[in-house]
């Protein structure tokens, strides 16, 4: 039986954290399906449709890795696509009570479903979304943090040219 996670995040926009996470998560499964939350509460810079083409862009050749637009419950979701293990990284003790929260009630109301942690390689302990555009905003340098295609994406948002 094929090995199937989703790994689900609002992705606005990918950074290098998540591919991080992305790639030691294929090394566990088979697949890997990226799942980009549809009405998360947070105010969004790119669009789903922009946020989902950025990761099929960065992850073009990647066959075991698909992406895809959820709405509604995680769990159902995951269910809906025959998986059994969401995938979530923690970068620091911070995120923890957060992501046990969320865990805890998967659990709860989705018996079937496990969460499996991974820990943020050490780079991108500090990395998020939020900060990326902050940084990106103010026109600093965000090639650690980002591929190109992210990168300039984020300055088009800005209306700065490329650099
Ligand atoms: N490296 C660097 N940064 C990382 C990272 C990593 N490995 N993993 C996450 N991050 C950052 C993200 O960039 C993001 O930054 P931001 O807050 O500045 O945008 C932050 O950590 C957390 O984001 P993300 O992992 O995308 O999670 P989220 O909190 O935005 O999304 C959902 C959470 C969408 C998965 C969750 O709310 C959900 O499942 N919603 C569906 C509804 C539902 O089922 N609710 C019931 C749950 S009990």
């Amino acid at each position: 039986m094929k090995k199937i996670a989703v790994y689900p995040g609002s992705f606005d926009p990918i950074t290098y954290g998540h591919l991080d996470i992305i790639r030691r998560g294929l090394a566990i499964f088979d697949e890997i399906i990226v799942a980009v939350a549809r009405n998360s509460q947070k105010n969004a810079l790119f669009t789903t449709d922009e946020r989902v083409g950025l990761i099929q862009d960065v992850l073009k050749g990647e066959e075991r890795v698909t992406v895809d637009t959820f709405g509604g419950l995680l769990i159902d979701y995951v269910a809906s696509r025959g998986a059994h293990v969401i995938i979530r990284g923690l970068r620091a003790i911070s995120d923890f009570e957060y992501e046990f929260q969320i865990a805890q009630m998967n659990s709860c109301i989705g018996q079937e479903i496990e969460t499996l942690f991974m820990m943020t390689s050490l780079q991108y302990g500090y990395l998020s979304s939020s900060i990326v555009k902050e940084v990106c905003s103010l026109n600093g340098d965000i090639d650690k943090f980002v591929p190109l295609e992210v990168k300039t994406a984020l300055r088009q948002k800005y209306g700065m040219a490329a650099k």
